[in-house]
């Protein structure tokens, strides 16, 4: 049996930061207001030239040197996003083609702030096939491009980032436990994005933002407090464990006022939960991933620990993934000696792209001046 491990983790923030204060300067809020209602203090914006696909290939980069694996060798790539640059090519595809991943499969998954942890369950089934071996997985949102900077009831909430995990599979016990997945279309009117395509037909009301993110806060903030405590749950039972064998649980960064409440459902003291939230706001789907990084870097996890990571989102959607740490895998990782040859091939990878686009334009071209001796014939 093969089962599916965290062997590299990597993040990108943009470096514009835009505090409560910067926000009381477009809309009437505060910074106490804010940070009473969400625990938010400041959040990450993208700056000219930044988008979700430029955060992805920087968080991916990152996961691949962590784990010292090689970007050529790279399986799979899933990225979770709702905020692409374009609907298609998709998200994953660019960073294929960026990071010089030529043997990847590539695609993305939306499933809103749980798009992660969608991602995380997709490649964790792909690994446990054998068919797999390695999977990047990847959130990554520049939600701020869609914001309503006049709507105070969304654009205090959100921010911008990415976060990406390195999976591979071995035989040695242990990883990603369980994943658990949900959803619930019958709320999807209480958080929703811009429309694409014409022929969409608005069917929440009049007043409705086509162009926008708009959302139902309290309707929302209803269903995270009830689901976050039942979806960790649901997952740590189906890894065999309760919840009183959790040392760390990675609630999705949306709300303080959520995370502590389902901390007191679950029986959870606040030493075991996981917060960054006051730094980023809400960064949908990269807010796991985010989270995951930082306490891997704080030092909050050990090698044994067990972890419960829980999303809800817009769909409406939830999952939780429970996983087992274990730093040092029985793995074969490459020479140390083999970073330089990635970082080489991150520099090469826009040329190769370059050239193979060349190639197809000449192709095109080629086929073009056959066709027309063919036809002057
Ligand atoms: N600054 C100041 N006042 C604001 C405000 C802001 N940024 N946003 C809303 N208000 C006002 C409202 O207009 C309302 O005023 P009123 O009483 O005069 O009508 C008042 O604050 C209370 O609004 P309400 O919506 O009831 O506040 P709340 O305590 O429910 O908090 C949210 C609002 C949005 C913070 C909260 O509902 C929430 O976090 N929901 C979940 C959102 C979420 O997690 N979304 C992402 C899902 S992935």
């Amino acid at each position: 049996m093969q089962y599916a491990h965290i062997s590299g983790w990597g993040k990108y923030v943009p470096a514009r930061r835009m505090t409560n204060d910067d926000l009381a300067q477009l809309v009437e809020t505060s910074d106490d207001w804010i940070q009473t209602r969400t625990g938010i203090v400041e959040r990450r914006i993208v700056d000219e030239g930044e988008t979700a696909i430029t955060m992805a290939v920087k968080a991916a980069r990152e996961a691949l040197q962590v784990a010292h694996f090689s970007p050529r060798h790279v399986d799979l790539i899933i990225v979770a996003t709702f905020s692409p640059d374009r609907v298609m090519p998709s998200t994953a595809c660019m960073v294929q083609d960026a990071i010089g991943a030529d043997g990847a499969a590539a695609f993305d998954v939306n499933a809103a702030c749980s798009g992660f942890v969608y991602g995380l369950g997709i490649a964790r089934s792909m690994l446990m096939t054998g068919e797999y071996s390695n999977a990047l997985v990847i959130g990554t949102e520049a939600v701020s491009h869609m914001l309503n900077w006049e709507d105070r009831s969304t654009c205090v909430l959100f921010g911008d980032g990415a976060g990406a995990v390195f999976l591979q599979s071995s035989e040695h016990p242990g990883g990603i436990l369980a994943v658990t997945l949900g959803a619930d279309g019958s709320g999807g009117q209480f958080l929703t994005g811009p429309t694409v395509g014409n022929n969409y037909v608005p069917q929440i009301g009049a007043d409705l933002d086509l162009n926008h993110l708009q959302m139902n806060g309290p309707a929302v903030f209803r269903f995270a407090s009830r689901i976050l405590g039942k979806a960790a749950k649901e997952s740590a039972k189906a890894a065999g464990l309760e919840m009183e064998d959790i040392e760390l649980f990675i609630p999705h960064q949306a709300n303080l006022r959520i995370i502590k409440s389902a901390a007191k459902h679950l029986n959870l003291p606040m030493e075991k939960v996981f917060v960054n939230l006051q730094k980023y706001g809400n960064t949908s789907s990269a807010s796991i991933p985010l989270a995951l990084c930082e306490a891997i870097e704080e030092g909050r996890l050990e090698p044994g620990d067990h972890v419960v990571m829980v999303a809800f989102g817009a769909g409406l959607t939830w999952g939780a993934a429970t996983i087992q740490w274990a730093r040092a895998l029985p793995i074969p990782q490459e020479p140390h000696w083999h970073t330089p040859t990635h970082w080489a091939w991150y520099r090469l990878s826009p040329w190769r792209s370059l050239v193979w686009r060349a190639t197809l334009r000449l192709d095109a071209w080629v086929d073009r001046i056959y066709r027309l001796i063919r036809h002057r014939r």
